[in-house]
C-alpha cells in the first residue's frame, strides 16, 4: 500500500478539539513522523558495532512505531528483523517504508510488549528504546523481553531517564502527552530493571541531550508537514496538527533537560563474564 493510500482520510472525522486532544503516539502514527530513537541512526549503529552480530541473527525491536529503528537495523545486518508495536497506523506505515526502499530483512507486526506473540528464546537480539516506559507494567514488559531472547542473546535498553528532578508540572505533562501516569525513574532503576540473573551487563553509554531553539523544532515540524501525503489534508486540520505536534516538541525539548540516556547492553549466558582487579582507562592527550 502506497503512503498515499495509508493517509488518504486519515483525519476523516476528526475535529480540531480531537487533535488537539491526541496523544504522541496518536498523531506521530497519523503524520509518520520518522520517531527516532534516542540520538538518532547513531545509536543503532553503535549498538551494532558493539554486538558484532553474526550473519543470519534474529532480532526484535519492541515499540518500533512507524520503523524507523528496525528498517535502520535490517539495512545494516545481515539477518532477520521483526519490528512489534501496539498501533496499528504505525505498524502500516512501517510496512509501507520498508517495501518504499526495499528493505526485505525486516517485517513488522501489531501486538503488546506484555504478550509477545512469539515462542521462547527466539530472539539472537532483543531492542527496547523509550518504550517501556509508555508500559504501565515496566517488570511484566522486560520479563516478556527476556522470554523471547536466545540463550546467548542480547538484551539492549535505550531508557530515558531523569539526572535531575524535574518541575511536577512539567513531568505530568509530559505523562499527559505519552498517555501513562510518568514516575521520576533514575539511571539506577532502569539498569537494576533489565538487569537478570541469567545475564551480564557488558555496557553502559550514558549521554545527555541538547536543547533545541523554538526555530529549530518549527523547522523540523516543517519537514514532517512537507511530507507529499500530507499536503492534501483540510488546512484547518493541518493547522491543528501542526500545533500538537509543536507543542509535543517543545514540551519534550524542556523535560529532556532534565533527563539522560543510556545504551545499556546485556549478555545472556557470556562465557567470559567479566571482573577485572587492574581495571584501566584510555589515556586521551598525549
Ligand atoms: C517513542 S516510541 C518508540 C520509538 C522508537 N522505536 C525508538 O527506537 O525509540 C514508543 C512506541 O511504543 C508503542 N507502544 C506503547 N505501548 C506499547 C505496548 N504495550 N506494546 C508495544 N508497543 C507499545 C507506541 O505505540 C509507540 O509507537
Amino acid at each position: 500500500m502506497t503512503t498515499d493510500a495509508l493517509t488518504a482520510g486519515i483525519f476523516d472525522g476528526l475535529t480540531v478539539e480531537d487533535i488537539a486532544l491526541l496523544d504522541f503516539s496518536r498523531l506521530v502514527g497519523l503524520v509518520n513522523e520518522p520517531n527516532m530513537p534516542s540520538g538518532g541512526g547513531a545509536t543503532i549503529r553503535r549498538i551494532i558495532d558493539l554486538c558484532r552480530l553474526r550473519s543470519g541473527c534474529t532480532i526484535l525491536e519492541v515499540g518500533s512505531n512507524t520503523g524507523y529503528t528496525s528498517i535502520e537495523f535490517a539495512s545494516w545486518v545481515d539477518g532477520r528483523v521483526i519490528g512489534l508495536d501496539i498501533n496499528p497506523v504505525s505498524v502500516a506505515f512501517a510496512e509501507e517504508k520498508a517495501a518504499r526502499f526495499g528493505i526485505d530483512n525486516v517485517e513488522f507486526h501489531v501486538g503488546d510488549g506484555l504478550a509477545l506473540p512469539y515462542e521462547r528464546g527466539r530472539f539472537d537480539l532483543v531492542y527496547c528504546s523509550n518504550v517501556t516506559s509508555f508500559i504501565v507494567d515496566h517488570q511484566g514488559a522486560r520479563d516478556e523481553y527476556y522470554r523471547v531472547l536466545a540463550p546467548n542473546g542480547v538484551l539492549v535498553a535505550v531508557p530515558i531517564y531523569y539526572h535531575t528532578v524535574p518541575p511536577d508540572g512539567l513531568r505530568r505533562a509530559v505523562g499527559e502527552a505519552i498517555g501513562v501516569d510518568l514516575i521520576v525513574t533514575t539511571q539506577a532503576y532502569w539498569t537494576e530493571l533489565f538487569a537478570d540473573p541469567s545475564a551480564a551487563l557488558l555496557h553502559r553509554e550514558t549521554y545527555e541531550y541538547v536543547r533545541q531553539s523554538p526555530r529549530r523544532i518549527a523547522e523540523y515540524v516543517e519537514s514532517v508537514f512537507s511530507q507529499p501525503h500530507l499536503g492534501n489534508i483540510d488546512p484547518v486540520l493541518r493547522e491543528a496538527a501542526k500545533a500538537r505536534l509543536t507543542y509535543f516538541y517543545e514540551l519534550f525539548d524542556e523535560n529532556l533537560a532534565y533527563t539522560r540516556y543510556d545504551i545499556l547492553i546485556f549478555r545472556r549466558n557470556h562465557p567470559n563474564p567479566e571482573s577485572v582487579l587492574h581495571t584501566s582507562r584510555q589515556v586521551i592527550g598525549e
